[in-house]
């Protein structure tokens, strides 16, 4: 338990790192990083269990947990796991054994996780879902995320603007896809998305030309660039050797970059793709006109309201939650902590990134 004066000295520092630029900045490595805490001076262990590399949110994540838990007065043991689900699986464990108080955990699969998590559970640790929901299971306490419906819903809008500026009537001609299955997000976002643009596929203004508008049929395997890439030279190849291409529904800036390298090999006019996550490569495409949307969800904001959420739960108290009702993981209904995301084309990118010494960079 931390004194008064610890706790706002934390505070402040958690603050700190919300407004200090140590984002952008891949470390690139993997460490068990322990601190004696300047702030609180506390022993208590807190895990971060990370997915694979797969945008650069995660590998923000790495440093933002590091810094944010360490000021916090906490010691942390943050892992990523790019070999894969048992390696992820490992991890965990390894943090139950250590004594880990919080386990965070950005799942590589939502679904393959219950043994570790009742682990900790039955250890005494509490369990946190990391902007991925764990599924399955009645280990997990808490859910801390961007509000993943609002991403798709808000993915699914700025394609229909992005074609109406293009061209002021329909029909246009799209393609969609959505994130790897095994991420509990990525049926999320495209449902969020597909609320938006089925209506308007009824209604003729949208035509899917390759006809593959189902989840199972769209998904990326891994969230892989090539596998979004090889997609989308496939389906050029099979619907689009006399059709112009409008728009692509794409579900992050990595996909993104892959389905517009497709296209450009093509010849073919650049279609209006969105994305997501505000990754630097796509920013920069879009204050140049290519790639049309992403969607800002800052990863120092996520990692704060998750930090504020262990320090209320190793005081014994309740952290914040906002939804007790949308994330039902199969067994429970996950209390969720949900964060606001917002889109940003090149009209509001400047605004969008006031606060963002590295964005803002590249959108003067
Ligand atoms: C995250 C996205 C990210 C994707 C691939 C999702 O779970 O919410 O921000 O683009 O994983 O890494």
């Amino acid at each position: 338990m931390r004194t008064p004066i610890k706790s706002l000295l934390a505070v402040a520092a958690v603050a700190a790192l919300a407004l200090s630029g140590c984002g952008r900045t891949d470390s690139g490595t993997t460490t068990t990083a322990g601190s004696t805490g300047a702030a609180a001076g506390g022993d208590t262990l807190i895990g971060v269990a990370l997915p694979q590399k797969t945008s650069e949110n995660w590998v923000l994540a790495e440093q933002l947990f590091k810094d944010g838990l360490a000021a916090a007065g906490y010691k942390s043991d943050v892992q990523f796991a790019n070999g894969g689900v048992s390696e992820q699986q490992n991890q965990i464990q390894s943090m139950v054994t250590k004594g880990a108080k919080v386990i965070v955990v950005g799942a590589i699969d939502g679904s393959q996780l219950g043994t570790q998590l009742k682990a900790a559970k039955d250890a005494g640790a509490t369990v946190i879902a990391y902007d991925r929901l764990v599924k399955n299971t009645a280990a997990v306490d808490y859910y801390v995320a961007y509000d993943n419906f609002k991403v798709g819903v808000l993915q699914g809008n700025a394609l229909l603007e992005g074609l109406k500026a293009k061209k002021p009537n329909g029909p246009y001609n799209v393609e969609l896809f959505a994130g790897s299955p095994d991420d509990a997000n990525a049926q999320v976002f495209f449902d969020g998305a597909m609320s938006v643009l089925t209506p308007k596929i009824a209604d003729g203004t949208l035509k899917v030309v390759s006809g593959q508008k189902d989840f199972a049929q769209v998904v990326t395997q891994g969230w892989k660039a090539e596998n979004a890439q090889k997609r989308m030279d496939t389906l050029l190849a099979a619907n689009y050797s006399a059709t112009d291409l409008d728009g692509v529904l794409s579900p992050n800036d990595t996909l993104a970059r892959a389905i517009l390298t497709s296209v450009k090999a093509t010849g073919k006019a650049n279609p209006v793709v969105t994305g997501q996550d505000s990754e630097v490569e796509s920013v920069k495409s879009i204050m140049e006109g290519v790639q049309y949307s992403t969607i800002n969800k800052d990863t120092r904001n996520l990692v704060k309201a998750t930090i504020e959420m262990v320090q209320a739960i190793t005081k014994g108290g309740k952290p914040t939650v906002n939804d007790e009702k949308s994330y039902n993981n199969g067994v429970k209904v996950v209390p969720a902590n949900l964060l606001a995301p917002m889109i940003v084309t090149k009209a509001n990118a400047k605004e969008a990134y006031a606060n963002d010494p590295t964005l803002s960079q590249y959108v003067k």
